[in-house]
């Protein structure tokens, strides 16, 4: 595996891994195969692909013995995982490998193609668990159990969520990653007390997807997570037309307008952007956030899609005359709630710019396509790969050598597509 960062993050991440594959594909098809065979590898019986991939490397908390998945029957065995999923980006990056591979010819190509059939079912079952387990009431907005499913962990998203969970008994925290970042731009104790809360409800049902959502404190329709499905369904779709299984493809096109009607449905009519769902409360909740721009990831309604386009690129987010770059940021700054060291609380994070930029070309919008790759391109110049940027100064922050960060330079500077 390539672990997502070389301290803060010793083991593979699902969806870092995922696009950082994409990466891996320029450099050598096969490389970016290995990769798939970890991930693939710890796909739980269930269908769900968990979100950390364990390698022997014990500086790092939560590590296996915390997530407790030891007495998770769906759990393969001998593979240590955590017990929750990450976003489903899988098939949009496996597409994106393929094409890569076939560009390069030969070997490549016939890897890549041999890979492709391999994957395609795996594909299916990830996603199939995605609707089955996390879509109970139909809704069609993946229910997600922990911020860190979403991937954006202490985003101000989720803050309602949260505010809420009450940690009786307070745990020790061996919070490994203050020894590899400041603890001004990572979340604080109070958040890893309600993230490790949550871990324990889950241990508590032995992280059975039909027990999880009685217990748990956090249950949020996830707008981001939707719209990534959307987007990942539709590419896996057009790779069974490939393989020529015609049932998969319909299934998954059915999928990702489910999905796209349940994002383009959360729009806020006032501020024209996407919403999560709050599954206890029983209503949307109203934090803007980098999320609040979903339909640019799956599209569907040209009205809605030319609206968030205009307020992203607005002066209140990419064009915000602070901005050291035009990119958009986790907040906007104008947000009283932006934190712009933050983790997730206001920086900019080179890995949105990539998916923002790929599903905007995806889309057919070149402009916001190569706008964002320009700019992207111009922040990673400074080699450093920093898991994220302060947005008006372009320091980065957090991990630096963050894996996906180099994805997103060796993408742009290479595949054919975006030239
Ligand atoms: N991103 C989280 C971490 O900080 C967990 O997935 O480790």
């Amino acid at each position: 595996m390539v672990t997502a960062a070389p301290h803060l993050y010793p083991h593979q991440w699902s969806w870092d891994a995922a696009f950082v594959s994409v990466g891996l594909a320029h450099l050598s098809v096969a490389r970016a195969i290995v990769e798939w065979d970890t991930i693939f590898g710890a796909q739980w019986a269930t269908g769900m692909l968990p979100h950390i991939v364990f390698a022997d490397e014990p500086d790092y908390f939560p590590g296996f013995g915390v997530w407790g998945t030891e007495i998770a029957a769906a759990r393969p065995d001998g593979v240590e995982s955590s017990g929750i999923c990450q976003p489903p980006v899988h098939a949009l990056c496996i597409e994106q490998l393929v094409a890569i591979g076939r560009a390069q010819g030969g070997e490549a190509a016939e890897r890549a193609d041999a890979f492709m059939a391999d994957a395609v079912p795996r594909l299916a079952r990830w996603h199939a668990w995605m609707s089955r387990a996390r879509d109970r009431e139909g809704i069609g907005l993946v229910e997600i159990h922990h911020g860190w499913e979403s991937g954006m962990d202490n985003s101000p998203r989720f803050d309602p969520f949260y505010e809420r969970i009450e940690v009786a008994t307070p745990k020790a925290l061996p919070r490994t990653d203050l020894k590899y970042a400041d603890a001004s731009e990572r979340p604080s104790d109070r958040e890893y007390q309600r993230y490790i809360h949550l871990i324990d409800q889950m241990i508590a049902v032995e992280f059975e997807d039909d027990r999880i959502p009685a217990v748990i404190d956090f249950r949020c329709g996830d707008v981001f997570m939707t719209a990534s499905l959307a987007a990942s369904a539709e590419a896996l779709a057009r790779m069974a037309d490939e393989t020529g299984d015609a049932d998969l493809a319909a299934t998954e096109r059915a999928r990702a307008e489910h999905a796209r009607t349940a994002v383009l449905a959360s729009v806020d009519p006032t501020t024209g952007l996407c919403r999560d769902y709050d599954y206890h409360a029983g209503h949307h909740t109203d934090v803007a956030s980098i999320a609040g721009f979903s339909a640019l990831i799956c599209g569907g309604d040209d009205a809605v899609v030319a609206r968030q386009r205009a307020i992203l690129t607005g002066p209140q987010w990419m064009g915000h005359p602070d901005n050291r770059y035009p990119l958009p940021p986790s907040i906007s700054l104008d947000d009283p709630a932006c934190r712009p060291r933050e983790y997730w609380r206001g920086p900019v994070w080179p890995i949105m710019n990539w998916l923002f930029a790929h599903c905007a070309l995806q889309q057919g919008d070149t402009a916001l396509a190569s706008g964002l790759r320009e700019a992207g391109l111009a922040q990673l110049a400074d080699e450093e790969f920093g898991e994220y940027y302060e947005p008006r100064t372009g320091e980065p922050l957090g991990s630096h050598q963050q894996s996906w960060s180099a994805m997103a330079a060796l993408d742009w500077l290479t595949a054919d597509r975006w030239r």
